[in-house]
């Protein structure tokens, strides 16, 4: 079904764009929770995020990449559609470990703890940094498959 923003995307990519970009300031909006030290609320707010877009991973982007762009890497490897995609979920899934681990440490207290980290604000730092990154690297991908697309 074609989407509504007035691209080549579909309704699916339509949406899962203004999804992530929304998810993306709602993190942004729970870091300001941290520091006017709403703690509960923050930890919320970032788990919230990082649990929805499970779903958006699994329905949306994983099928597209594995049906769009895996079984056409190896011969095309160098071409702008499938390498930004590429890029893209890799540092996505890398984001959104990371992000399911600083909540098993941070949030739920149930790893032994020789597998945790201490500086926690450190790594949420570094974690809403690399969201971004792959948030415009989402924004990329959509730019590239849907707004200047080429023949591949
Ligand atoms: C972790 C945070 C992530 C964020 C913030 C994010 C963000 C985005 C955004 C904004 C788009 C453009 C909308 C669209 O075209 O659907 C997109 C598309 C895409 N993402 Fe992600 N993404 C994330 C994780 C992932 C992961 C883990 C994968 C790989 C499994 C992935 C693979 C893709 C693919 C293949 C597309 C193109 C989908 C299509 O248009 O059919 N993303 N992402």
């Amino acid at each position: 079904m074609k989407g509504f923003l007035g691209t080549w995307a579909s309704l699916d990519a339509d949406l899962n764009l203004l999804i992530q970009i929304a998810m993306g300031l709602a993190l942004l909006a729970g870091t300001f929770l941290a520091r006017a030290k709403h703690y509960r609320a923050h930890g919320v707010c970032q788990t919230v995020v990082l649990i929805l877009n499970l779903p958006m991973i699994a329905l949306v982007m994983w099928p597209s990449l594995h049906m769009r762009v895996l079984p056409k890497l190896p011969r095309h490897f160098g071409k702008r559609y499938y390498a930004v995609a590429l890029a893209h979920g890799v540092l996505g899934a890398i984001a959104e470990l990371l992000g399911l681990y600083i909540l098993l440490v941070a949030g739920a207290n149930i790893l032994p703890h020789s597998w945790c980290f201490q500086r926690w604000k450190l790594w949420m730092r570094i974690e809403l940094a690399l969201w971004w990154v792959v948030l415009f690297s989402g924004m990329g991908t959509y730019y590239t498959w849907y707004v200047t697309p080429r023949l591949h």
